[in-house]
């Protein structure tokens, strides 16, 4: 068997369509949906990351206000910024980009954050709303990986779902949206016994770690969906290019449906922020 490749590109391409379609309605009606996004620090994949957020931002009609501080900024400074844009009513979704510098405290940041505004769905508040099967945000990456999953029109109730990663921004999130859509859902970590007895066990196999190619085909269920979560930079020694948690080779001859990194759930957590913010403008109309 070789899998077929989900295609997050495409997918995205037709959802941003809709999502142009939905800012232009609200614009007629007086409001433009607008992102601020906050980025400390010189981390080059995360200047990457926000880059591509703003640049997504401008295709789909929405706004973006980018606030870029150095690596050594107070964090009281960055608080009193989030403060502002919380009593901003013409801005919709505000965002800061993690990782933060050692001297924030993460946790202090995000709950800074307005719920009513929280586009990457990190408030506790939020949650809390998603652990109650009421979400207001959802974690983007997670929603892309639905969004997908929705697309191929794979079957949902009752399957095993393994996660590979416990992670905050994608393995719990995912681990909930799993569950609400009635799959049997296991939730692996680095200290895990046996890790391929779970993977082998999963119709869809989640992989979040950050570790490149550890995902082979020996670990897969003949069948299986699997979901790359991972963007690795692979040493200049190996080439340097961007690769997934999983081995593309191996996978692909065992796997019914596989997502390609770079190219597959990327892009899709993006397209997922822009919807979060469209939304978020919607609700001033309501
Ligand atoms: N860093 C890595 N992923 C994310 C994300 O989804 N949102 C934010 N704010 N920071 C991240």
């Amino acid at each position: 068997m070789t899998a077929k490749l989900i295609d997050g590109n495409a997918l995205s391409s037709t959802l941003r369509g809709q999502l142009a379609d939905r800012a232009a309605v609200l614009k007629a009606k007086g409001i433009t949906p607008c992102l601020a996004v906050i980025l400390v620090g010189e981390d080059p994949a995360s200047a990457v990351y926000v880059r591509n957020k703003v640049a997504g931002c401008e295709k789909t009609g929405i706004r973006s206000i980018k606030d870029v501080y150095p690596a050594d900024v107070e964090p009281i400074v960055v608080l009193a910024r989030i403060a502002e844009l919380n009593a901003d009513p013409d801005v919709h979704g505000i965002l800061v980009q993690l990782p933060l510098p050692p001297q924030f405290d993460e946790d202090a940041v995000l709950e800074a954050i307005s719920p009513e505004k929280d586009v990457d769905g990190f408030h506790a508040e939020n949650v809390g709303a998603l652990m109650q099967g009421k979400p207001r945000f959802i974690p983007c990456t997670p929603y892309g990986v639905m969004k997908m999953l929705e697309s191929e029109g794979v079957k949902l109730a009752g399957a095993e779902a393994v996660i590979v990663g416990r992670s905050n921004i994608v393995g719990k999130p995912m681990a909930m949206l799993l569950l609400a859509q009635s799959c049997t859902v296991t939730v692996c970590h680095s200290r895990s016994r046996d890790l391929a007895f779970h993977t082998k066990r999963a119709d869809i196999l989640v992989a979040a770690v950050g570790r490149p190619r550890m995902i082979t085909g020996d670990m897969v269920k003949p069948g299986a969906v699997v979901i790359d979560v991972g963007i690795n930079r692979l040493p200049a020694d190996q080439g340097g290019k961007l690769c997934g948690d999983v081995d593309m080779d191996s996978v692909k001859e065992v796997a019914s449906l596989l997502t390609p990194v770079p190219g597959g759930v990327g892009p899709m957590t993006i397209t997922m922020l822009l919807t979060n913010t469209l939304e978020s403008a919607e609700r001033c109309v309501r």
